[in-house]
């Protein structure tokens, strides 16, 4: 088999030849000069299919929602550079730009933030489906439960169309549904939403008050939060949005599509990244603090050690989300007072592995895992619970990718196909014979 780009002239077939036989198939250029092979008919007309483990080449749709270089490190949400947003915007407001394609006007803001704060309450029943819950449960099988549950409660939801009002329901419900997640684990009783408190105040009220005293959410690190919020809030085709598309692409509803985009997030390759992060820098200062040790691990194949927090399979440059994140980790350590102890080692990793070879020559830098992680323990955040609070900056992300899938004029259910390396047809043998 051999492929040719046609470069000269003519940029917008490649050829392949095949069994003898020439195919034509078209180049797909996208707005920002992406190209890929449209290879729609490649089996229908050669009989042929594309292996491609883990998707690292595969284009699965065609999407007008995030742009990403990662070889350049630029990260877009509709057009808007990501450090823009992150300076100018507000999570509810970047949320809005993400599901309906526009920054919202004032109004729209107003009426959107209002729908908002009045849909956090969660039906009173579903307190029981918490109590239910071991207290030593891990809170995102918790919440990923509690997300496909608000079927059950909401069953206007079970068809799976743009229905607005569901939307407004995640968005609003995800914060209660995690502090509540938490509060069930530490044994504290659950704290109702309140209505005059903004959407990031809220849930460190819900996570961080008790009914005993009043909690004042420091403005600063409620504003922290917003801002960790919005750099999560997407980013293209990853594992657990991917997952939403699939899921979704059955018909599934939002809420089903959604519970199993965080079941997605969980893993430790993916968001579950951020836990391991600080599990590995406080692994290393309970070990004395060597960073060089731990690196010196990292790059041994023999261990399975590696540096959490570093490489990532489309930013093959400095992640722009960790970049941001960097400069407000500072700031959040000196608000809160925490130990910067873990941040030094933190650092020092960084600056080690940006000058070894090993990772220099696989292009291994920080991603956002790697700041959030510390910024979520000065918080005061508990280390189970930063793949929740990334599942909840991401949620806008995964209901514009699962609007756009349900918009989309060449959908189509997802149903990738295999290589099969199984045994031949071969004889039935009965189980005397075994
Ligand atoms: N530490 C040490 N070596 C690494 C690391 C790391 N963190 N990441 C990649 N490598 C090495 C691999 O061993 C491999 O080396 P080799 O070529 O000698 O075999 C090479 O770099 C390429 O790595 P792959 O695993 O093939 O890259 P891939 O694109 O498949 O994986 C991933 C990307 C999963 C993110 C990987 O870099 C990783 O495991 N990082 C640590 C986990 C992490 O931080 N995940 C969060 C990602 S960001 C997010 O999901 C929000």
């Amino acid at each position: 088999m051999n492929t040719e780009t046609m470069t000269q002239g003519n940029t917008d077939k490649i050829e392949l030849n095949y069994g003898g036989r020439e195919f034509s198939f078209p180049v797909v250029v996208g707005s920002e000069g992406e190209a890929g092979v449209d290879i729609a008919k490649l089996r229908s007309s050669t009989g042929l299919i594309t292996l491609d483990p883990g998707y690292a080449n595969s284009g699965s749709c065609r999407s007008a929602i995030t742009f990403i270089d990662g070889d350049k490190g630029i990260l877009r949400y509709r057009g808007y550079p990501i450090e823009e947003l992150a300076m100018k915007s507000s999570f509810l407001e970047v949320a809005w730009l993400l599901m309906y394609g526009e920054l919202p006007t004032k109004d729209q803001l107003a009426t959107f933030t209002h729908e908002i704060t009045r849909h956090t309450l969660l039906h009173e029943d579903f307190r029981r489906f918490f109590e239910a819950m071991p207290k030593a449960a891990h809170p995102m099988p918790v919440c990923a439960s509690a997300v496909a549950a608000l079927t059950t409660f909401y069953q206007d939801a079970a068809e799976a169309k743009d229905s607005r009002t569901s939307i407004v329901r995640l968005i609003a419900k995800m914060p209660t549904i995690a502090s509540y997640a938490y509060k069930h684990s530490i044994g504290q009783p659950f704290m109702y939403p309140r209505n005059d408190r903004a959407y990031e105040a809220n849930f460190l009220r819900m996570m961080f008050g008790t009914p005993c005293e009043e909690y004042e959410p420091d403005p600063v690190i409620a504003k922290a939060l917003d801002l960790l919020l919005i750099l999560h809030a997407d980013h293209e085709q990853n594992c657990s949005t991917s997952t939403v598309r699939l899921v979704g692409s059955s018909k599934a509803n939002l809420y089903a599509s959604i519970s199993a985009g965080i079941s997605a997030l969980w893993g430790h390759l993916h968001g579950g990244a951020n836990q391991q992060v600080i599990e590995m820098l406080e692994q290393i200062e309970t070990e004395g603090g060597s960073a060089d040790h731990f690196i010196a691990r990292a790059k041994d194949k023999n261990d399975t050690a590696r540096l959490m927090g570093f490489g990532h399979r489309v930013y093959k440059s400095y992640d722009p989300r960790a970049s941001i994140l960097k400069k407000t980790c500072s700031d959040v350590l000196a608000r809160t007072g925490v130990s910067s102890k873990l941040l030094e080692i933190g650092m020092r990793l960084e600056e080690i592995a940006l000058h070894d070879e090993y990772f220099v020559q696989r292009r291994l830098y920080p991603n956002v895992d790697f700041y959030s992680g510390i910024i979520y323990k000065a918080l005061g955040i508990p280390v189970n619970m930063f793949t929740v609070m990334f599942a909840m900056g991401r949620l806008p992300g995964w209901i514009a990718h699962w609007l756009e899938l349900n918009a989309d004029p060449d959908f189509k259910i997802g149903r990738p196909r295999q290589i099969y390396t199984g045994s031949p047809k071969r004889a039935y043998v009965p189980i005397a014979s075994r």
